[in-house]
């Protein structure tokens, strides 16, 4: 008899837990966000909060709280990598995060209780701005007034894409990538070079000039030639001659 009830307080137990599971998950809504690192950014969910919650709670990760609020107490702030940049708003539960880090990647939680548990999740991105990209010049070569070069566009971020530009706009799409590979001819020479790199969010560019068909002229940023030695060392022999 014992066991018989204590089985089926068990079952009472899975049904009801598994009961709150599937209306949290129904109730759950999910919202990504992507935003640069060094920004202020707002969490916040579109629906309104319940009136008189008993409390609301922010986590990040299932694990980290970063700040609850209970009712008629001052929201308390957990000590966590968050603590003194980030601020609850009491009106609307958003959470500022000010200013947001790389390592604000990740998962975040609003657990709002009432008469029952909600929550609201929310995925939030954070890409660094991309750096500036230097050109590196790789090879010249001018023969009849043609001009082959490779430049490679270099930047510390392995995840940004690339686009080249000269004067008369943007290089065919099959042309796009870190390393620019191009022969010009008199038909389509081109007085500058513009690698631009970009993620979601924020791009940079750099810009080779050339006095056609291929001697450089200056460029706008710190440039790499990767054969000045080769230009130096005639140079310093001709001289000591
Ligand atoms: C971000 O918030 C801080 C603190 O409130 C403020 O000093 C700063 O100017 C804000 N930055 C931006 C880009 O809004
Ligand atoms: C320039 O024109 C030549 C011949 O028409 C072509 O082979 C070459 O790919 C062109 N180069 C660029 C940079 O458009
Ligand atoms: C390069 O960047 C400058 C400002 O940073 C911008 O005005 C310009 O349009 C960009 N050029 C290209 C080709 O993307």
């Amino acid at each position: 008899m014992y066991s018989i009830r204590r089985n089926w307080f068990l079952t009472l137990d899975l049904l009801l837990l598994s009961l709150l599971v599937t209306s949290m998950q129904a109730e759950s809504s999910e919202l990504e966000k992507i935003v640069l690192s060094g920004s202020n950014v707002t969490l916040q969910i579109s629906e309104s909060l319940p009136e008189n919650a008993t409390s609301v709670t922010w986590l990040y990760t299932i694990k980290q709280k970063i700040v609850e609020y209970e009712k008629s107490r001052p929201p308390k702030y957990f000590d966590s990598a968050f603590k003194d940049r980030v601020k609850l708003d009491l009106q609307n539960a958003a959470l500022h995060i000010y200013p947001v880090r790389k390592g604000d990647n990740g998962t975040y939680y609003l657990r709002v209780i009432k008469d029952a548990i909600k929550q609201w999740k929310i995925s939030l991105k954070v890409l660094d701005p991309v750096p500036m990209p230097i050109i590196n010049i790789e090879k010249i070569e001018e023969s009849d007034g043609n001009c082959y070069l490779k430049l490679s566009c270099v930047v510390e971020d392995p995840f940004v894409d690339y686009l080249w530009y000269k004067d008369s706009g943007p290089f065919p799409m099959e042309l796009q990538r870190s390393t620019l590979e191009v022969t010009v001819t008199p038909h389509n020479q081109s007085k500058s070079y513009t690698c631009q790199v970009s993620n979601l969010l924020s791009s940079k560019n750099n810009t080779l000039y050339f006095t056609p068909p291929c001697t450089l002229a200056r460029s706008t940023g710190v440039t790499w030639m990767t054969n000045w030695l080769l230009v130096m060392v005639p140079t310093i022999l001709v001289l000591l001659i």
